[in-house]
């Protein structure tokens, strides 16, 4: 990681904020950013306790703003009580809010609708009736697996409505992933649609759901929600599946919501850890909400005429801050599109900007390395070929961004006019965490500057104590926040193990990144510590895609690290023991190609390996253990100068360094 840290550390180009920006923005400069953080530090559950009183709206005030009794299960606003989906909904109707566009849908195929505030009111009521007429209530599990569309909007805001846990799914899990989602939150309702649409190709949801009952033991759920994309043939089993439009139909337009609890779980969201079965992270209501809000304003420096646009999908945490929660908090304006950036050409995001004038932009480091190259192969659809005045601000969010992708997206998409606010943050930390603020910090390409005001961000070594400025440790947080993870959904034993372990003393939050400070206290991320890989701003766990390999038939063993990617940050390399001798070059081809499809059935498409070796057996040590650092290096064709002595079998390392 040293060598990392050097490098980034001599990143020196400076942009501070523009003139105009600090003057008008939510936290306007330096000294507010400072005022702020001191309050905080002074009385730190009071100062969250002003800003809960401030952003949301209370069905029942609170009394007490932490409850750390029973750390690290900390509760915040606990005797207080709300709805999320009220404080997104109804409280903009009677203001000048109401008749004003909550959503912007832009369609794969380009066709555009939009819905005001007081039109997605009462879709979201008229789909919770419908539900409630069914029998759903306050604390069962929902999971969604929807397509970008307002409708999956709708779907989570009903739930939010009457207190059912969301739980969704990304329309590219496999249906073995939503078997075992269904299984562990013991869902009791299903939303999905037929089919959805990306890159003009149809791709089905519903067949999914049917084979992950096919598998058994989903006897928990009574109802399956069909929503129609697209009209595909689906199958429909009478009694269980249900039509979306049979569900709302006749419903009333009004909808009183469930009055939840502050710590009422709100959501539950799957990701990846460093053990086989993803983890069930679950979310509170109000101070997840809190944080969506205060997140919007701070960094995102939303204002009523912004129209804001985050390319995130609904199925991952991004989504469901930043689209179904935080923007409709805050009254906002929101692109919402069901598409992929590159159909029907590289252009799309900058036309759909152009189109919509859309003023805020947040998308992912990912994205914008493939239409820098995009971009740059088709002249046509460079950014520069289009209208992009709008804008005023930009985003980046999953992976650290490297300083060249930085700059490309700061001058040719932001036209050296824009802030870039680089938000480091997690699905467990419900909101951002370390982000510039477009008003306040000068920013260095690379770097996600600052923590937000009262976000206790700090880098210690493995005794838990700080580390000097400019040498790496682990990020941790050292104080609870409001948007914080609750617990692991069914195991709270591994959500202590995970993020308050033994090593730190149980104290501080452990985040998983390796990270480090420059000088000036400015924080650069530099990826996971632990066996997570990101691919494409997506999270995988080694060890899940381990375990799909070796559940295939023909695997006796495999170990899977990361190799660092141009395109998608990392890329997934598998070292595979047969349980057949080893196969010639022309056979090998063939199994890795139905191993990277078994993957693809097991998890997704994006946990399939780029890369899989064969050998006839992996690098151990004398113990038994698999040596992965020495992986790594074969993974990245370096020369291996790390001590093999402990190797049980040297001579493996020559097979694995043959690519397939
Ligand atoms: O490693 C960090 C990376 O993404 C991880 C969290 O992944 P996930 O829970 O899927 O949430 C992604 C969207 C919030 C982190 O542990 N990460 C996220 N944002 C950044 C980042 N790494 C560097 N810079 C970022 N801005």
């Amino acid at each position: 990681m040293s060598a990392q840290i050097e490098s980034v550390l001599q990143e020196g180009r400076l942009f501070p904020p523009p003139k105009g920006f600090v003057s008008k923005a939510a936290i306007a400069g330096m000294d507010q950013y400072q005022a702020l953080c001191a309050e905080a530090e002074k009385d730190h559950a009071g100062f969250w306790a002003r800003l809960a009183r401030e952003h949301l709206v209370w069905h029942k005030p609170f009394s007490r703003a932490l409850d750390d009794s029973n750390a690290p299960f900390f509760k915040w606003f606990d005797d207080g009580e709300l709805n999320v989906s009220w404080n997104c909904l109804d409280r903009h109707l009677g203001t000048p809010v109401e008749n004003k566009t909550a959503i912007v849908f832009e369609a794969d195929d380009g066709k555009v609708s939009k819905v005001t505030y007081r039109e997605l009111h009462e879709r979201v009521c008229r789909f919770a009736n419908g539900l409630r007429a069914l029998g759903f209530q306050k604390g069962e599990r929902a999971i969604v697996y929807m397509p970008m569309s307002v409708e999956g909007v709708v779907a989570m805001q009903a739930c939010a409505r009457l207190g059912i846990i969301h739980s969704v799914v990304f329309g590219g899990f496999s249906a073995k992933s939503i078997h075992e989602r269904i299984i562990d939150a013991g869902a009791t309702l299903v939303i999905t649609a037929d089919e959805q649409v990306r890159g003009g190709k149809h791709i089905p949801l519903k067949p999914a759901i049917d084979e992950a009952f096919a598998m058994g033991g989903c006897d928990s759920v009574r109802k399956v929600v069909v929503y129609r994309r697209t009209g595909g043939d689906v199958a429909m089993q009478p009694g269980r599946d249900m039509a979306w439009d049979e569900v709302v139909a006749g419903q009333s337009a009004q909808c009183e919501p469930a009055w939840v609890g502050a710590e009422h779980p709100l959501f539950i969201l799957y990701t990846s850890g460093s053990t086989g079965k993803p983890k069930g992270v679950q979310h509170a209501s109000a101070g997840y909400l809190l944080m969506a809000a205060l997140t919007m304003k701070w960094t995102f420096d939303i204002k009523p005429e912004d129209i804001f646009w985050c390319t995130a999908d609904i199925g991952w945490v991004t989504g469901h801050t930043y689209i179904t929660y935080g923007p409709l908090a805050c009254g906002a304006t929101q692109v919402v599109f069901e598409g992929v950036p590159t159909f029907p050409h590289a252009g799309r995001f900058w036309e759909m900007i152009d189109r919509h004038k859309v003023s805020i932009f947040y998308t992912a480091p990912t994205a914008i390395r493939s239409l820098v190259k995009a971009g740059e192969s088709s002249p046509d659809h460079h950014p520069r070929k289009y209208d992009l005045s709008s804008l005023r601000l930009l985003g980046s969010v999953g992976e650290p961004i490297n300083p060249e992708a930085w700059m490309w997206y700061y001058t040719n998409v932001g036209r050296e006019r824009c802030p870039i606010v680089d938000t480091w943050w997690q699905t467990e930390t419900g909101g951002h965490m370390i982000t510039p603020l477009p008003g306040v910090h000068a920013l260095k390409p690379g770097s996600c500057t600052m923590p937000l005001p009262g976000v206790a961000a700090a880098i210690v070594d493995e005794t838990g104590t700080d580390v000097e400025k400019g040498k790496g440790g682990f990020l941790v947080i050292k104080k609870p926040w409001p948007s914080m993870i609750r617990t692991i959904w069914g195991d709270p034993e591994r959500f202590r193990k995970s993020y308050y372990p033994d090593d730190f003393k149980g104290r501080y939050y452990l985040a998983g990144d390796g990270a480090s400070r420059d000088l000036d206290g400015y924080f650069w991320i530099m990826g996971r510590i632990d066996d997570v890989l990101n691919v494409s701003g997506h999270r995988l766990g080694t060890m899940e895609i381990e375990s799909a390999l070796v559940s295939n038939p023909l695997v006796a063993e495999a170990a899977v690290v990361g190799r660092p990617d141009d395109m998608t940050g990392e890329a997934v390399v598998a070292f595979v023991v047969l349980k057949q001798a080893r196969p010639s070059a022309e056979e090998a081809k063939r199994i890795a190609n139905d191993l990277r499809n078994w993957v693809g059935k097991e998890i997704g498409a994006i946990a399939k390996p780029k890369d899989i070796r064969f050998g006839e057996n992996l690098p151990k040590t004398r113990s038994g253990k698999i040596m992965r650092r020495l992986l790594r290096s074969v993974a990245k064709g370096e020369e291996i100068t790390q001590d093999v002595s402990t190797l049980e079998n040297p001579a493996i390392l020559d097979q694995l360094k043959q690519a397939n």
